[in-house]
């Protein structure tokens, strides 16, 4: 069967002030009318097919957030599996080894279908014909990423290579956030992916593949999860166990040192108008945008602007005369940015602290 994995734990620290510790961007409302990590649920759902069993999803969050979890399912009439939750995120590897541990308790080696909560995707058939390529593969073994053709040397993202293999595209390089000389490099040499993040693979062969690379990771979060107390949906594995589990994301531990091992990493390539709500500028392309590239949301006014984003939830805000800028209005904080810069909000949020 097909188990849909949901990491939905990220703090979004780069959409603040909408972002915050206790509503992180994945719950929020950023494009169409329903949240992102809706969104990915949905997407999930929208799968199945005759012979594609998929179950309901395995979600993987911060505890803080199991009610959002909960909440935001039922509001699209969708039950989890089960709701996995951290007491404090140990970043993406420890989340998906909680999730393949979960799977493999019933005696079953389900095909996880692993995304983030924080994209967008345009074209829904595209996707859905991508992601069951990418199934079809990882269910005889490999672990399957889905590639986006870049089109500017973004470093917040991993590059793979891929090499034509019978049958489809094997990875033959992974690099995880290379820097910007690099990434333009990629760029100009041509015929490197972006890795969406999202990727498929048999819980076991997620197993096995720490056990080879990072049987430090597998061992913590093994305790963690053997120290675990389920409350209905709720799982929450040891506390303290978690705790000491060595923060690192899948990326880093597993995709990259992958290639010319005997753990296969292939790679479909997704073409379905992909975003990664990752930045202001991000929620700005994606948006809909009058004439002169203006986009708002709440109460707005604006005036004599260009490519400027106003993002308004209390209070009526009015702008005159800015071109490429991001404004965005909450109850107790507002920001004001040029839009090309939005990524360095992260500085500062990084002063508020945990504050924010
Ligand atoms: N449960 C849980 N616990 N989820 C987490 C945690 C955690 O500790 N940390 C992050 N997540 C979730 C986030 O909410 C997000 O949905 C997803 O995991 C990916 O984490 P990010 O923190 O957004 O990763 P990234 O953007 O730096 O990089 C990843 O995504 C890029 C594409 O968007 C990498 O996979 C890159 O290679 C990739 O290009
Ligand atoms: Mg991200």
């Amino acid at each position: 069967s097909i188990l849909p994995v949901i990491m939905a734990g990220g703090s979004g620290t780069r959409l603040w002030p909408l972002s915050r510790a206790g509503y992180p961007k994945q719950f929020l409302v950023l494009s169409g009318n329903e949240s992102l990590f809706q969104l990915a649920a949905r997407r999930l759902a929208d799968l199945a097919a005759p012979d594609f069993d998929v179950s309901a999803p395995c979600i993987v969050g911060n505890d803080e957030h199991r009610f959002l979890v909960l909440d935001q399912l039922r509001e699209i009439r969708q039950e989890p599996s089960s709701v996995l939750l951290e007491p404090k995120g140990r970043n993406t590897a420890p989340a998906l080894t909680l999730a393949a541990l979960a799977a493999l308790e019933g005696g079953d080696d389900p095909v996880l279908v692993v995304t983030p909560a924080d994209q967008t995707v345009t074209d829904a058939a595209a996707f859905k014909a991508a992601l069951q390529d990418a199934v079809r593969i990882a269910a005889e073994g490999a672990i399957t990423i889905l590639g986006i053709t870049p089109d500017r040397p973004e470093t917040g993202y991993g590059y793979v290579r891929t090499q034509a293999e019978a049958g489809g595209l094997a990875v033959a390089q992974f690099v995880e956030k290379p820097n910007l000389e690099t990434a333009q490099r990629y760029l100009a040499e041509g015929g490197y992916y972006w890795n969406s993040g999202m990727f498929v693979l048999r819980a076991s062969v997620w197993v096995k593949a720490l056990e080879r690379f990072r049987p430090d990771i597998l061992a913590a979060t093994r305790a963690a999860w053997d120290a675990r107390k389920t409350d209905d949906k709720f799982v929450r594995p040891g506390k303290a166990e978690f705790a000491a589990v060595p923060s690192e994301s899948v990326d880093y531990a597993v995709m990259e040192r992958c290639p010319g091992t005997d753990i296969p990493l292939r790679m479909v390539a997704l073409d379905a108008g992909w975003n990664d709500l990752g930045a202001w500028e991000a929620v700005w392309q994606v948006a809909e945008k009058d004439e002169a590239g203006n986009a708002f949301v709440g109460d707005a006014l604006i005036a004599d602007s260009r490519n400027t984003l106003v993002h308004a939830t209390s209070r009526l805000v009015g702008v005159v005369g800015l071109t490429d800028i991001v404004v965005v209005e909450t109850a107790d904080a507002v920001l004001v940015s040029d839009r090309a810069r939005s990524q360095e909000v992260k500085q500062i949020v990084n002063r508020l602290g945990a504050e924010q």
